[in-house]
């Protein structure tokens, strides 16, 4: 008898990178949202997320840095479990974080391995085109799905030196097309397009069969990503325009948190049927 959990009587059909393939087939968008944690990750499974990206964005809003660089891939993995162990139904995608597979391929390959291995991830994201073609092929020729980033790439961003819209001019919308193009005879099952012109990303799109993830990319990609934190309003001084906050929750915390300081100092918390 199989012990896979999708082989069980009312099992929760997961989301495979084959179903994705079948979303952008029939036109049914895919939703990506980030999470780092098992009591958010479990939540956004329940409500139906299609792709959880453990992000490198880690790095901003879990540990407060700057940029994506610091975070080590012991820490990525570290989020990727727990995210993983609160899921049933959501593909679990985890960016490997910078300076664990540019430069080397086997170095690439290993670091896929550790978070497939350790996290039981389904799939793994990287950021580039032509300059890590050789690290996308040997993640891929292990069995390991690859999800490639183009645009605004921001573990490049002391390269770009601004977090402004990318591929604006004609020679870096054609190398991001050819990059792209790239990616998927590499054998890459999708690709995020980050803060790019709408039309370029709907050029991109139209000439992929895999499908591509906007964030900041207009309408035209065959699925949306946010991060969590953003898009909840947990962060507050993040406003690029592509980003649509569907919650207040930073107002919502800060004021419970004021009625609970507040019921703690007069004494009404906890009462007498809150107590043994
Ligand atoms: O790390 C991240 O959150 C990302 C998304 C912005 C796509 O890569």
């Amino acid at each position: 008898m199989s012990r896979h959990p999708d082989m069980q009587p009312n099992a929760v059909k997961r989301i495979t990178t084959h179903q994705m393939l079948a979303m952008k087939k029939r036109g049914e968008k895919i939703a990506m949202l980030t999470a780092y944690d098992f009591s958010m990750a479990k939540i956004i499974d329940e409500a139906g997320i299609d792709i959880i990206l453990v992000g490198d964005s880690a790095s901003n809003v879990m540990a407060g840095n700057e940029t994506t660089l610091p975070i080590t891939l012991d820490q990525m993995i570290y989020h990727a479990t727990s995210v993983v162990r609160a899921i049933k139904r959501a593909f679990v995608l985890v960016d490997i974080p910078f300076g664990s597979y540019q430069g080397n391929s086997s170095e690439a390959l290993r670091s896929a391995v550790r978070i497939m291995k350790e996290s039981g991830a389904h799939g793994v994201k990287v950021e580039g085109g032509q300059e890590i073609k050789e690290s996308v092929v040997r993640i891929i020729s292990a069995g390991v799905p690859v999800m490639g980033h183009l645009g605004l790439t921001p573990q490049s961003i002391y390269k770009f030196g601004t977090y402004s819209v990318r591929a604006k001019e004609k020679d870096e919308a054609d190398k991001l097309l050819e990059d792209a193009l790239l990616l998927e005879e590499c054998g890459c099952f999708g690709i995020v397009l980050e803060k790019v012109p709408a039309a370029l990303a709907t050029k991109v799109s139209e000439a992929l069969s895999i499908p591509t993830i906007g964030i900041g990319a207009g309408g035209g990609t065959d699925g949306q990503v946010l991060v969590m934190h953003d898009m909840l309003g947990i962060t507050q001084d993040f406003n690029p325009r592509f980003l649509r906050r569907y919650a207040d929750l930073k107002n919502v915390i800060d004021q419970a948190v004021k009625h609970y300081v507040q019921d703690v100092k007069q004494k009404e918390f906890p009462n007498s049927t809150e107590s043994y």
